[in-house]
């Protein structure tokens, strides 16, 4: 198997062998939740949306979501999920498509955690970017010591140190529907952008 989690190929070769142990096959509640607290029309990104679970209920809640995913494979299940909303996922490569204008809220679900610790500045980066002048993040955030993954585990000191240039964060709560894999070492996390 290939061994880069920052190529496609790597999480190509996983969905294709049904090697997915971070696919939860639902959203979590503290998503759902938040998902009752958008207006209609919020324009949303999930980058590296696997198979679609957040893309398919924020759709329904009338989100513009654009879910986009650089495996073939998971943009296919996500389309398959997404039913008449498959035309919101597309296959890009977050940190190169063209986003046009910028997105109200971006979801965190696996996707910082699934890239190798050399890439989490230029994901901050690309982030801050994305969401313009007055965006959120939400999402779950994978805290861990070991240094193998993916999933690569952060600290609340170096996801502070990581995000609090341009975001700060407004809710921090515990997530009780954890997968096995995630169980014990996971948050719900909203960061706003911060004024300049
Ligand atoms: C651990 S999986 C999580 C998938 C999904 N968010 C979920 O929770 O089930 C990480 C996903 O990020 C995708 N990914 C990794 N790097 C990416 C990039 N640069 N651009 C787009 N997708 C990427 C992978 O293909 C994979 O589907």
């Amino acid at each position: 198997m290939a061994q880069d989690s920052s190529r496609p190929d790597f999480w190509e070769t996983r969905y294709r062998d049904h090697v997915t142990p971070w696919d939860a096959g639902r959203v979590g509640r503290n998503l759902q939740d938040y998902a009752r607290s958008l207006k209609p029309g919020t324009r949303v990104l999930i980058p590296g949306c696997g198979s679609g679970y957040e893309a398919h209920l924020l759709a329904e809640a009338g989100c513009d979501v654009l879910a986009i995913d650089f495996s073939s494979a998971a943009v296919e299940a996500a389309q398959k999920n997404l039913g008449h909303f498959a035309d919101r996922v597309r296959l890009a490569d977050f940190f190169a498509f063209d986003a046009g204008a910028a997105f109200d809220v971006m979801i965190e679900r696996a996707f910082l955690c699934a890239l190798p610790r050399k890439m989490w500045a230029a994901y901050a980066a690309r982030t801050a970017e994305l969401l313009g002048d007055t965006g959120v993040i939400a999402g779950y955030w994978f805290f861990d010591e070991n240094p193998k993954g993916p999933p690569f585990g952060t600290s609340p000191e170096e996801l502070q140190a990581l995000l609090g240039d341009a975001f700060s964060r407004i809710v921090d709560a515990p997530v009780a529907d954890s997968l096995p894999v995630f169980a014990g070492r996971e948050r719900w996390q909203v960061w706003a952008r911060r004024r300049s």
